[in-house]
């Protein structure tokens, strides 16, 4: 074992970063960003499934220069590295999501944004300067979620990231243990220009859980049909996060989605759910190129984005990596955290013989087991 990292200048890796957000946010902040749902048999998975994929590089290529840059529903990025949309940002750094916005900006990377984020849609769009785009949570309450919708559009984010898994929480038991509550002083924020009093919707003792907030909240009663009335809020484009099967990948296409996120919420929802990375190919096949596809879940090495790409996805978002930075050292430590993660890519890019990412084949990954 290395020895503990003390300083995120001495960070090697984002296992490195984690062992720092560790030690600075506090224990039930901590539970609630890297933990699961169950017995975190998913959450690991998606993790060990990358560690099964094996490559098969190509030679004599020229990688004196290597380009990762990608084109994503209208979008030009310089790496296909996302941010996923990852909730109540202040629990890791007082600057919350206009911290992470900055370093997204500094690297040019696209950020998606919680419907619950601890910094309003405009603050964060004020605060980025590369592209943004919405994550949506349907609330029972339709007038909310329009109100969230129409913000987006007017502040200029460019998609809606409408996610699909969470009719009701995972069984976070991380968060029960610890006592998880969300600080008063740390409403979503989005609520506060026209729904404050719907902010906190708490329990009989006032306090605040992630359970209560969505027992209040999240429709659960969303269907394909439900998708027409989403749409009907903006002229966005519109992408399903939260997608695993081919099945639900056609009717997707069907019903004229543009854009899918295989994803298993980072194993918070449904524990026993298959890998992303292994759920991908079946994603990839059943949309035969009508949409992008893009994949979540188990991302910590630069090397992982490669494999997620020569399995078919356009490109990746991650979740906790990005965290970790954000908690060890705010605005710089989510910079640093993206630029290790694009270092690790652009130099398996070159020992795989990709100087660009259309270089990176179908045949050059295989997932074994
Ligand atoms: C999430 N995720 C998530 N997804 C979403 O659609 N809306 C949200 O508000 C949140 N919030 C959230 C909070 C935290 C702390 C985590 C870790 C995750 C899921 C997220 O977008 C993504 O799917 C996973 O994080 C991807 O897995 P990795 O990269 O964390 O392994
Ligand atoms: C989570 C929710 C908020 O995963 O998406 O914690």
């Amino acid at each position: 074992m290395n020895s503990p990292t003390k300083t995120t200048q001495q960070c090697q890796n984002v296992a490195d970063f984690e062992a720092i957000a560790r030690e600075r946010v506090e224990p039930g902040a901590f539970g609630y960003f890297a933990g699961g749902a169950g017995d975190e048999v998913t959450l690991a998975e998606n993790i060990r499934a990358y560690q099964r994929v094996r490559l098969t590089p190509r030679v004599l290529v020229d990688v004196s220069s290597i380009d990762a840059r990608v084109e994503l529903l209208g979008l030009s990025l310089p790496s296909p590295i996302v941010l996923a949309p990852t909730a109540y940002h202040r629990l890791a750094h007082p600057e919350g999501e206009v911290a992470t916005a900055r370093a997204a900006g500094a690297l040019g990377a696209l950020m998606v944004v919680s419907t619950m984020a601890t910094r309003t849609i405009e603050e964060v769009a004020e605060a980025a300067s590369a592209p943004l785009w919405f994550q949506l949570y349907v609330h029972k309450n339709r007038d909310i979620t329009r109100h969230f919708v129409e913000r987006a559009e007017a502040a200029g984010y460019r998609a809606i990231v409408l996610t699909v898994d969470t009719p009701r929480l995972g069984r976070r038991e991380r968060d029960a243990r610890t006592g998880f509550t969300l600080p008063a002083d740390m409403p979503p924020a989005n609520f506060a220009m026209k729904y404050a009093d719907h902010a906190r919707p708490g329990t009989a003792g006032g306090e605040v859980t992630l359970r209560t907030q969505a027992l209040a909240h999240l429709e659960s009663s969303l269907t394909w049909d439900s998708l027409k009335e989403i749409r009907a809020m903006s002229k966005l484009p519109l992408l399903l996060k939260g997608v695993m099967a081919p099945e639900d990948a056609r009717r997707a296409v069907a019903a004229g989605v543009d854009g899918l996120i295989v994803s298993n919420h980072g194993g918070r929802q449904l524990d026993g759910a298959e890998a992303t990375i292994t759920a991908l190919p079946g994603v990839v096949a059943a949309v035969d190129g009508a949409m992008p596809v893009l994949v979540d879940g188990g991302i910590r090495r630069g090397v992982d984005v490669l494999k997620a790409l020569a399995l078919g996805a356009r490109a990746v978002l991650i979740g906790r990596p990005y965290l970790w930075g954000l908690a060890a050292d705010g605005e710089a430590g989510v910079r640093r955290v993206l630029e290790l993660l694009n270092d690790e890519l652009e130099l398996a890019m070159a020992l795989c013989g990709c100087p660009t990412l259309s270089a990176i084949e179908r045949g050059m990954a295989r997932v074994e087991g």
